[in-house]
This record gives structure tokens, C-alpha cells and sequence, in this order.
């Protein structure tokens, strides 16, 4: 059976995340704003919720309705056939999105589908399935734009960028699967070199580890809503587990370094590493900015995420003084190196003498960033005559 599927990714990477289905042999790709849209089985199903790194989460379309009003919504989706895809005794929820159109209340719109739903199921078997709004057995999504409605049941669950690897995390962390469309638009791929000077909790080294040595992203999550499917298949799910695990690839010698000025940062990131399965990839350790240097190495790459005021970094004058320091860094100790930013629109990035070569916009939660790349020259291309 094929299936219409839509991932939903960070806003910004869904170039990326094309392409990382494209890798995972998916078909009927279509790039849109916040997702893609592609075709599938049961398999395709399977592997995007195992593989997918940049996905948040994999929604796969029931039906497209046209509703004008309340009663239309209502209506509409009380004749969608549920008992197909949920019994009485398990749990739904809905999550209601509207954009351009008659819904002014998305939570009330949520409660008519939620009623339409459990009436239906009521009709056909006497008894309704109650509601569970943070983990459903059968998460449904309803995104209405203008009057056309598309239906969706979530395959995922909790979202992708949930990889069950952080027990602790940094207040200012970004999300995972952002992290790792990051890190995969800096073009890195190991053995190149890669720091983050200022990690936090270390997000951008233990995806990029992960993704150098193709550990599957959630390898040891348990729990996805299509296990509570009517057609669950168990064999299936543990065969595309299984190809998975013979495709990683211990071998790869890396050079990941991660440092930050707050030794509880390295240690939660070292606690992460370990139950990633990467701690013996990274170099962790204890560093100031002002002190950082990539000794060895004469290029390479550098992703970070420093401290832009909004939920961390101290006042104006702290953080003129940071990013006075990383210009002196960046310019003075990384020359010939790559380097990668994710920031918000800052004043302080005047600071930085260097001339962007790129800037990509990215949403960061409820963040509108940029993600900047700044070429420092080599030492050789800055003195000529030396
Ligand atoms: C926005 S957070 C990074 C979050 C990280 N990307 C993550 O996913 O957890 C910025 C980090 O910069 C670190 N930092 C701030 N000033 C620093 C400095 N002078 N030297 C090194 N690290 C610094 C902070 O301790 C904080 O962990």
C-alpha cells in the first residue's frame, strides 16, 4: 500500500531534509515551507521515523476535505471512516493548525474534530475512545488552509528531535534535529576537522558524530505512535532496525572538539555522549573562548551557537566583549578554517570583521536566526609577501 507522507522539519533546512530522504530512497519528494512531502509503504514509514535526522515529525494523510465553516468541519470529518484506523480503547488527541482561513479559535476547532472523531467511533462500536493529550495512541493532525482541510495521522509520536540520548540540557540548547541540519548545510564530513567552541550541551558534536559514523539518530527510542497502529508489523520494523545497525560504521576516525567555558556544560556533555554511543569520537574539554585555538590544524570547520542575550550571555557589555574576543579568535587563531554561526539578527555581530559568504535564515524555536558562514582567509592568502 502507498501512502502520502509529509515530514515536518525546521524552517530553513527543508532543502536538507529532501535530500536526506532522497538518501533513504523515498519517492514523490516536494519541498514546502516547515516540510516535505513524499510517497511510501509501510517500510518507508518505518525508516524515515528510525533514520530521519532532520524530521520533526512524520504525518501520513488520511484524506483532503473542503470545510467552510464549523458545521462543514464537523461534518467532513465525522464521515472519514476511523474505525479503519483507531479501536475504542485506544487514545487520541488533535492538534489543529490553520492559516488563511475561517478559524479564529484553533483549540476550539481541535475539540469539533475531536467530537466529530469520537462520535464516529461511537456510532460504530457503542463505546468512544477517550483523550490523551501528550501521548495518544493515535496522534491526528489537522492543518486547514483556507476551507481545504488535510487530515494526518501522526506516525511519530513525540517528536524526532527527541533522540532519548540528553537526560540533562542546556537552558539555551537548540533541538537535535536542528543541530543536525546544521551541521549537514556546513557541507562537514569526517575526517575534516569540526569544533564548537561554546557547546552547551554539545548538540552539534554528538549529531555530527553520529551522522559520521551512521548511528541511527534514535537508536535506542521504544516508542513511536505506528507501534499502536491496527497494522502494526513487528518483523518489519525490527528488519529495517536491522539494516540500519549493519550500515554504522565504528571505523571512522574522527576529530570532533567540544569545549565551553562551564565545566557542568562538559560534564552533561560527556553524559550525553555516552549514552549516544559517541563519547570516544569527541574531545571534550574546559575552554574560554579567549583561549581557543584549533593548534593542529591548518583548516577545518567550526559550528557554534554563541549566547545572543535572549535567554542567555549577560548584558550589553559582556557581550560586546564576547564577540570582540571571537573576532580575535576566529581571525587571528582560524585561519583557513569555516566558520559556522547560528544567531539572531545581533548588533554585536558587528564585531566580527569578516564579510558573511552566506547567511540562511533558520528558526530556532520561536527564534528567527541566521545561520552565518564566514571564510577566514589563510594565513598564506593574508601574507602574501611572507
Ligand atoms: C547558546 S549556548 C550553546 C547551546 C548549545 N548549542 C546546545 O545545543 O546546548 C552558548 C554557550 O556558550 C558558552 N559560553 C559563553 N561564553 C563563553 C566563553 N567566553 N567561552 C566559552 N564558552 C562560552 C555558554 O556557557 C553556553 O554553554
Amino acid at each position: 500500500m502507498r501512502y502520502n507522507l509529509y515530514l515536518t522539519c525546521p524552517r530553513g533546512l527543508e532543502i536538507e531534509c529532501a535530500n536526506e530522504l532522497e538518501e533513504m530512497g523515498c519517492e514523490n519528494i516536494t519541498i514546502d515551507s516547515g516540510g516535505v512531502f513524499l510517497t511510501g509503504d509501510l517500510r518507508t514509514i518505518y525508516t524515515v521515523n528510525h533514520l530521519s535526522r532532520l524530521g520533526m515529525h512524520l504525518l501520513l494523510k488520511i484524506v483532503q476535505l473542503d470545510c467552510k465553516d464549523e458545521r462543514t468541519l464537523y461534518h467532513e470529518i465525522n464521515g472519514i471512516n476511523w474505525t479503519k484506523y483507531i479501536s475504542y480503547i485506544q487514545t487520541i488527541s488533535v492538534n489543529f493548525r490553520a492559516r488563511r482561513s475561517w478559524v479564529t479559535n484553533t483549540q476550539f476547532a481541535a475539540l469539533k474534530v475531536k467530537d466529530a472523531v469520537v462520535d464516529k467511533i461511537r456510532a460504530y462500536s457503542g463505546k468512544r475512545p477517550s483523550i490523551d493529550i501528550r501521548s495518544a495512541d493515535v496522534p491526528i493532525d489537522v492543518f486547514l488552509d483556507g476551507t481545504t482541510c488535510n487530515v494526518y495521522l501522526n506516525t511519530s509520536g513525540d517528536a524526532l528531535f527527541k533522540r532519548g540520548y540528553r537526560e540533562k540540557i542546556h537552558k539555551a540548547a537548540i533541538n537535535e534535529a536542528l543541530a543536525a541540519g546544521l551541521v549537514k548545510l556546513t557541507k562537514w564530513s569526517s575526517p575534516d576537522p569540526l569544533f564548537d567552541p561554546m557547546c552547551g550541551s554539545g548538540t552539534f558534536a554528538i549529531e555530527a558524530a553520529m551522522m559520521a559514523l551512521k548511528i541511527p539518530p534514535r537508536a535506542t527510542r521504544r516508542d513511536y505512535s505506528f507501534m499502536k497502529w491496527l497494522n502494526y508489523d513487528s518483523y518489519l520494523w525490527e528488519d529495517v532496525k536491522l539494516d540500519a545497525e549493519n550500515n554504522i560504521n565504528f571505523s571512522s576516525k574522527m576529530k570532533i572538539y567540544s569545549s565551553d567555558k562551564l565545566i557542568e556544560n562538559i560534564d552533561m556533555c560527556r553524559a550525553s555522549a555516552i549514552k549516544a554511543g559517541v563519547d570516544k569520537y569527541i574531545r571534550f574539554s574546559v575552554c574560554n573562548i579567549k583561549h581557543f585555538r584549533p593548534l593542529t590544524e591548518k583548516s577545518g570547520f567550526i559550528i557554534t551557537n554563541p549566547p545572543y542575550g535572549e535567554r542567555i550571555g549577560g548584558d550589553d557589555e559582556e557581550l560586546e566583549f564576547l564577540y570582540t574576543t571571537i573576532n580575535e579568535r576566529f581571525n587571528n587563531f582560524c585561519k583557513g578554517f569555516s566558520v559556522f554561526m547560528i544567531c539572531t539578527e545581533s548588533p554585536f555581530l558587528e564585531y566580527i570583521e569578516a564579510t558573511p559568504s552566506s547567511s540562511i535564515p533558520i528558526r530556532n524555536g520561536k527564534l528567527e536566526c541566521n545561520f552565518i558562514e564566514y571564510n577566514i582567509p589563510s594565513a598564506e592568502i593574508r601574507s602574501p609577501n611572507a
